[in-house]
């Protein structure tokens, strides 16, 4: 213990350790959803208690494995997350249950496969290049680099969902997409947590016109594109109109195809866009981390941008997006409903408990990691020594996410490219609070010092 306090560590938010009450719960859960999490939960596997309802929060990698892996089927999406999320992406894959996300979920796999992810590797190098080309406009100076991964992640996703650019007009569609997440996301914390109907929740700000203009863009280009296939590389619109339940033979219809292609977008860019934010602050906050990491980047790169040949000799830059996605996992909490009796931790599940998995806390927890809060890549150097579910930045079982491969080589393509060419250093009185609203967001931004390498 008193080691610890003595090591620097980066930034985390303080946990609670006196019991909350319900008022206390949903004023800290619309502040920040981290806030609820007792700080007994980085000492414990579980956590159970009730606010209006039961909930209990898991840490341990046995149960975690029971939850999302062997009785699956038990331990549905939380109706919180469906709720959220069906207005703008329908009953798509992230959402859809049963044998409604199995066929999907076939149908969509090979466009993920390894070698079209491989394939699709080009955007994510001129994304990074032109990343690159604004840092260099801004080199010797202070800038967000929250919002330029956002930009990078935002021009990745829509070039490999709409390639040819169509009918789609990408700023709307990321406009739109924003403003959603930021009108449901609030809401959505006063129901994870159980708040009953008359607790007042902020306005929906999000307009419906706006959603309806969306979908009916990325209708157009969906069917402009059936009716003119592209010649170039493949991206996921082809992957997925080719794309069969190889069991029913089944294909997505327009709407389907539709609903899942905003899900990718919707899942996949600010997701990333926080993984590489997070390791930039990292970076900076540990010179030491950074000077090894651009050594390997320089001397695979010189100064061009990485590809995907690349990624095998870039194995510290991906150690570094490892960490940064352990100490700031972008998805920090899993919700599920658990609809039988369980038996978790030696405790009683009952139908219609709250199942939660505060991946923050588990990454955090003493019982699993060294140091828990310190930065150190090195962790992942053998990366088979840590248990499969005692590390979930991409959660686990059938309902992995399906683009944590995509995820993490576009991660290491940027990162590396950036470490290469810049040096990134903290700014005073600017350190990025981690507040957790959906995703695990650097409040106020990640303001670095740039410099040339
Ligand atoms: C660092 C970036 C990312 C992180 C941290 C992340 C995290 C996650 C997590 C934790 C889940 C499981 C949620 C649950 O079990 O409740 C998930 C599911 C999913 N993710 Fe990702 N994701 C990332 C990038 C992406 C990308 C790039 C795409 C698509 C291009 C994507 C598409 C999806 C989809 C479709 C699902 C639902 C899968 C299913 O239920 O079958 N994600 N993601």
């Amino acid at each position: 213990m008193a080691m610890e306090a003595q090591i620097q560590v980066p930034v985390h938010v303080p946990l609670h350790s006196k019991p909350m009450g319900v008022w206390e719960s949903f004023r800290a859960g619309r502040r920040n959803l981290l806030e609820l999490i007792p700080e007994i939960a980085t000492r414990q596997p579980m956590v159970s208690g009730r606010t209006v309802k039961r909930w209990h929060m898991v840490m341990d990698p046995g149960a975690n494995r029971r939850i999302l892996k062997d009785r699956v089927e038990d331990y549905p999406k939380s109706d919180v997350t469906k709720m959220i999320l069906a207005p703008a992406i329908g009953d798509s894959l992230f959402i859809a249950e049963g044998s409604h996300w199995h066929w999907q979920r076939r149908a969509a796999a090979p466009a993920f496969s390894p070698r079209n992810v491989q394939a699709l590797a080009p955007v994510m190098t001129a994304a990074a290049e032109r990343a690159a080309a604004r840092f260099s406009r801004a080199s010797g100076g202070i800038i967000n680099v929250f919002d330029d991964m956002v930009s990078a992640t935002f021009e990745v996703i829509s070039d490999v969902t709409f390639s040819g650019g169509e009918a789609f007009d990408r700023d709307g569609v990321h406009k739109a997409i924003e403003a959603y997440i930021a009108s449901t996301a609030r809401l959505s914390l006063l129901d994870i947590i159980g708040a009953p109907p008359w607790v007042p929740r902020p306005a929906r700000l999000f307009s419906a016109p706006a959603m309806r203009a969306m979908k009916s863009m990325a209708d157009a280009a969906i069917n402009q594109r059936r009716d003119r296939p592209s010649t170039g590389i493949p991206d996921l619109l082809d992957l997925l109109l080719d794309g069969e339940d190889p069991e029913t033979r089944r294909r997505m219809n327009t709407a389907e195809l539709r609903d899942n292609l905003l899900t990718f977008i919707v899942a996949g860019h600010e997701t990333t866009a926080l993984t590489l934010a997070w390791a930039l602050y990292l970076c900076a906050f540990d010179p030491a981390v950074q000077a090894r990491a651009r050594t390997e980047a320089q001397a695979v790169l010189g100064r061009r941008a990485a590809t995907v040949a690349d990624l095998p000799a870039l194995g510290y830059v991906r150690q570094v997006v490892d960490e940064a996605l352990r100490l700031y996992p972008p998805a920090a909490f899993l919700s599920r409903t658990a609809i039988a009796h369980d038996e978790l931790c030696g405790r009683e599940v009952r139908p219609g408990d709250t199942v939660m998995l505060p991946i923050y806390a588990l990454h955090r927890n003493h019982l699993l990691w060294r140091d828990p809060d310190r930065f150190d890549p090195d962790r992942f150097a053998d990366s088979k020594s840590i248990d499969r579910f005692a590390y979930l930045p991409f959660g686990g079982g059938p309902r992995i996410c399906i683009g944590a491969s995509f995820a993490l080589q576009e991660a290491v393509i940027i990162l590396a490219t950036l470490l290469a060419r810049f040096r990134f250093a903290p700014v005073e009185g600017k350190t990025p609070q981690p507040v957790l609203i959906l995703t695990l967001r650097p409040e106020g931004g990640v303001w670095l010092k740039t410099a040339d390498a």
